[in-house]
């Protein structure tokens, strides 16, 4: 679609992006300012996670922003009222984690997800709400590509949590008529993302280690798949997918489509950086590996309702990122 037509569904319009701060959300910021959306941003900045307000320093004299937490019933209240589109991001990212501390992820993924649609149902149930969903919702992996309809077997309390929210918003949709639109996620990465730690968007962590000029281990043999997307072809199918009709209801697998070998794409980031060095270790014993197999989005039903391709190739992906981060270093080091 050209940018023509989606500005037109979004010039002063109110959206909120809450998790705005982060990676995919301040993207999908950035997009949307361009479009003549009026942008509402809810973060917490949540120290462990991607909130950043670099992120969003070329808007900020455009966008408003409130601190405050998806779990905050009085601050939701407020802030949803005047919205039409909410693109829910809020999270605690790291499926890591969310086996250690299963509480805070059920807290934030699963009730604040529930206080969202809540407040909505309350105070504003013609807002349209996106859904960040996962990959890992679908546990082991069957056949791959994979379609929406692959049976869902979290292996983790973070994907139970992302696919008890993803059932959450089909029950407000359906029974008291919150509209919403639901993504599952592949692995994104790009600029804007933490670099900080590896729980979560591993491509960036590389191209970290590389621009360190560090050793990058890849335990096993790195043949595993996975589909990698880059961020602004990610932010662009959110940001179509909330104003198509034909959306609403729908989830979706939102990834490149193509499956790309862990060691290749490792390789990668080492040839576009110039710098690192790739070394294959055996898995540790006490490594915690929530290992899924091979993963590719079938992207078919996707892109049956949006005129939408992930035209990013990675090498020009990873290209970009390292040029992001080669400016601006120490906003993120
Ligand atoms: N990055 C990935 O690998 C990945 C993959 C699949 C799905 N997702 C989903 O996409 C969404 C955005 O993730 P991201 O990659 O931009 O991560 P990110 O860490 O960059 O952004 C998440 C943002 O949410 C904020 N946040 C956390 N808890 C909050 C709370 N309780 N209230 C308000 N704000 C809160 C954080 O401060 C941060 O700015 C998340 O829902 C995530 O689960 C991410």
């Amino acid at each position: 679609m050209k940018d023509s037509e989606v500005a037109k569904s979004y010039a002063g319009r109110n959206v909120l992006i809450t998790g705005g701060l982060g990676m995919i959300g301040s993207n999908i910021a950035l997009q949307l300012v361009e479009f003549g959306a009026r942008v509402t941003i809810l973060d917490v900045m949540a120290p462990s996670y991607g909130g950043n307000y670099f992120n969003i320093r070329e808007i900020q004299d455009k966008v408003t922003i409130n601190i405050a937490d998806i779990r905050d019933r009085t601050a939701l209240s407020v802030l949803l009222r005047d919205k039409e589109i909410v693109f829910n991001l809020a999270a605690q990212v790291s499926h890591n984690d969310s086996l250690s501390d299963p509480f805070l992820d059920a807290e934030i993924n699963y009730l604040g997800h529930l206080n969202v649609l809540e407040s909505a149902r309350l105070h504003n149930p013609e807002a349209l709400i996106v859904h960040a969903g996962s990959r890992l919702q679908y546990g082991r992996i069957e056949q791959t590509p994979v379609r929406e309809d692959h049976p869902l077997n979290p292996l983790t309390p973070y994907a139970l949590n992302k696919t008890s929210a993803e059932n959450m918003y089909r029950f407000y949709h359906r029974v008291h008529g919150v509209p919403s639109v639901l993504f599952r996620i592949a692995n994104p990465y790009g600029p804007r993302s933490q670099m900080r730690h590896s729980k979560y968007s591993i491509v960036n962590w590389f191209i970290r280690q590389a621009m360190d000029d560090q050793e990058i281990e890849i335990y096993g043999d790195g043949r595993q798949l996975r589909d990698y997307i880059y961020v602004d072809d990610l932010a662009r199918a959110l940001i179509l997918g909330a104003v198509t009709p034909a959306c609403v209801g729908e989830v979706f697998n939102v990834g490149s489509g193509v499956g790309t070998s862990f060691k290749e794409m490792v390789e990668n980031v080492v040839k576009v950086v110039g710098k690192g060095v790739v070394k294959f270790r055996d898995w540790p014993e006490d490594y915690i590996n929530v290992e899924t197999g091979d993963y590719i989005s079938d992207i078919t039903k996707l892109k049956s309702c949006i005129d939408w391709s992930a035209d990013t190739s990675l090498e020009e992906g990873v290209g970009k990122t390292v040029e992001y981060y080669t400016s601006c270093r120490n906003e993120y080091w």
